[in-house]
């Protein structure tokens, strides 16, 4: 149509739009060039911060935020040249665009002027041809292709505000500031714990009682051991003491002390988890046992990993304690990876030791190892220990059996063992 009108300039027209349409093709190039580098340069960082995320319980637990922040920082160092030179190349390319247009506009417009000029055309047809060819079509595109990018970027930015604005659930206290003076000079702790009638369900699944009435004391420096079916809570309990979670009713108490008024991050100072499934993070075995203590020295280490029975493999791996495990720990087994978890925790040398199925993956004799390690320093430790084999808690001072949501009955070994009651049912089920 806009030949028909000015054909001339029509032409001149259609000629110079190939420059634009080869230059943003050459703009889409750099960019995905620049950010493919970029995308490259970040997997350091980005591994760190799925890591952190995924493991966040590992690293509240352990109080390491400060630390995995700074490591985070100090990666993020290495993206920062392609991030600039993506910067520039986006900003270079996103002006140059427009401006590209422009000329070409501004050449259509001279060329158009000239044609009226000499009388060829009227000046009519120059802004009839112009408004074909140019505004409607390439407009058209455009808005096109921007509502798209617009709307993906609505979304995208919406996404991440609902994750900026989510208020913590468990808020570290509201009594901080009148307690930290009262806690720094009570400096440790005793290790009490007492979960008295507690209810407790998940706030992803509201209307699912996990715990119901639940009552437990663990007098300090004593063990306790808490067994029963798949399910039937005890992790729940064990995060309960670390206050993952608030209770619903009913109360936790450390010493004595509502765990809600407690400086949540001092306190979990305190404490040491080996959880059911063992965390490992990518990076050398020293750097894992170290996680429990940043500043440990290299002695402490050592003697943290031979306590846990680990010091003897380590040494047999071709770097030793500088040995790299892999991303979440590919390159060790179950029972490796559960006994750097417990070198972990025991150098941490915690008042409340929080033992979830911390040796389910070993064989008998390397259980049996690390039993014995663990029974060590057990002493004189407020301990938790979550366990389905019997030989791991026949020596424990005390033995609740959990089911439906409360402890059906507690005692000593012998003691549940005389009453003949679902414990013993449970273990002459083993036998
Ligand atoms: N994050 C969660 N969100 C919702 N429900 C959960 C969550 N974690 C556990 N549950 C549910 O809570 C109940 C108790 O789980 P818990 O992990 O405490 O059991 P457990 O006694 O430790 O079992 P196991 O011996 O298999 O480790 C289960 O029914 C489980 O499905
Ligand atoms: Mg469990």
């Amino acid at each position: 149509m806009g030949l028909a009108v000015a054909w001339k300039l029509a032409l001149v027209m259609i000629a110079v739009q190939p420059s634009t349409v080869v230059f943003h093709y050459l703009k889409k190039i750099v960019l995905s060039n620049a950010s493919h580098d970029l995308a490259r340069a970040q997997h350091k960082s980005t591994q760190i911060a799925i890591e952190a995320v995924r493991n966040h319980r590992m690293v509240t637990s352990f109080g390491c935020s400060a630390e995995v922040l700074r490591l985070f920082e100090e990666a993020q160092e290495k993206p920062l040249k392609p991030a600039r030179r993506m910067a520039w190349a986006a900003g270079v390319a996103t002006g140059f665009s427009p401006c590209l247009s422009f000329l070409t506009w501004a050449l259509d417009f001279w060329y158009g002027g000239k044609l009226a000029q000499s009388g060829q055309i009227s000046a009519g047809d120059v802004f009839k041809t112009f408004f074909i060819l140019v505004s409607t079509g390439k407009l058209i595109a455009e808005a096109g292709s921007m509502t798209s990018d617009l709307a993906k970027g609505t979304n995208a930015v919406a996404a991440i505000f609902e994750v900026l604005d989510r208020q913590t659930m468990t808020p570290r206290s509201s009594q901080v500031d009148h307690l930290s003076e009262k806690t720094t000079l009570q400096r440790r702790i005793q290790g009490r714990i007492e979960i008295k009638k507690v209810d407790f369900a998940y706030p992803s699944r509201p209307q699912c009682l996990v715990l119901r009435e639940f009552n437990l004391e663990v007098k300090a420096g004593t063990s306790v051991g808490l067994v029963g079916r798949s399910g039937c809570g005890k992790s729940t309990v064990v995060g309960l003491i670390q206050r993952f979670y608030d209770v619903d009713r009913g109360v936790v108490r450390i010493d004595g002390v509502d765990v809600r008024e407690l400086d949540i991050i001092w306190y979990r100072g305190f404490t040491a988890l080996v959880s059911q499934e063992p965390v490992i993070f990518s990076g050398s075995v020293r750097d894992n046992i170290a996680f429990g203590k940043p500043e440990a020295t290299e002695n402490e280490i050592v003697e943290a990993a031979k306590a846990a029975n680990a010091h003897e493999f380590i040494s047999s791996l071709k770097d030793g304690y500088g040995t790299d495990c892999g991303e979440r720990g590919i390159q060790l087994s179950g029972g490796q990876k559960q006994r750097i978890a417990i070198a972990r925790a025991i150098i941490r040398n915690p008042t409340i030791l929080l033992l979830d199925e911390a040796t389910s993956a070993l064989d008998v004799q390397s259980e049996r190892a690390v039993q014995e390690a663990l029974d060590r320093i057990m002493v004189g430790r407020t301990t938790v220990v979550v366990a389905h084999r019997m030989n791991t808690i026949k020596g424990l001072d005390s033995i609740a059996f959990v089911g439906e949501g409360r402890v059906v009955e507690q005692g000593t070994y012998a003691q549940l063992m005389n009453k003949k009651g679902p414990f013993y049912n449970l273990a002459t089920l083993q036998k």
